[in-house]
């Protein structure tokens, strides 16, 4: 059973960019907590970051049947990608948006997601959390559907 952590523009940066509003662990620190997270349950778990948008869509095609779940943060892309929505709902595999930062309490430019209404759920303002509590119901969900 495997689940993807996918991670969108200039999170490859995340522990040396603006650390006030995203933190100081790296990418590979979240990676690896998700990791530690969900390996009871016999779960394993691939990453990918990219800062193309082709780049994530090509990824979320070729995630279709291979994985239980996506946990998904489009960074900027969430706010301006109808093709990223579009790859989303063509796969069929559960997806959850997850945010480091409280977007609604940023931006008015930030306060709308164009992939929320075509993932499971959304996960916001919780750091690096946020991404252990998406994996943690992405592993329940696929529990609760017999996979
Ligand atoms: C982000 C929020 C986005 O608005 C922003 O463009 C990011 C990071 C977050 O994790 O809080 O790059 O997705």
């Amino acid at each position: 059973m495997r689940l993807l952590i996918l991670n969108g523009p200039n999170l490859n940066l995340l522990g040396q960019r603006e650390t006030d509003v995203y933190g100081t662990a790296s990418l590979d620190e979240i990676v690896a907590q998700v990791k530690e997270t969900v390996q009871p349950f016999g779960y394993e778990v691939e990453d990918f970051q990219s800062n193309h948008e082709g780049e994530l869509i090509d990824r979320l095609h070729v995630s279709k049947g291979k994985v239980e779940g996506i946990i998904f943060n489009p960074a900027a892309y969430t706010h301006t990608s109808i093709a990223i929505r579009d790859a989303i709902s063509a796969i069929e595999t559960p997806v959850i948006e997850v945010h480091l930062s409280n977007v609604h309490k940023r931006e008015a430019f930030r306060h709308q997601s164009l992939i929320a209404p075509v993932c499971e759920g959304q996960i916001v303002g919780l750091g690096i959390q946020g991404y252990r509590l998406a994996a943690l119901a992405l592993v329940e969900k696929a529990k609760s559907e017999g996979r």
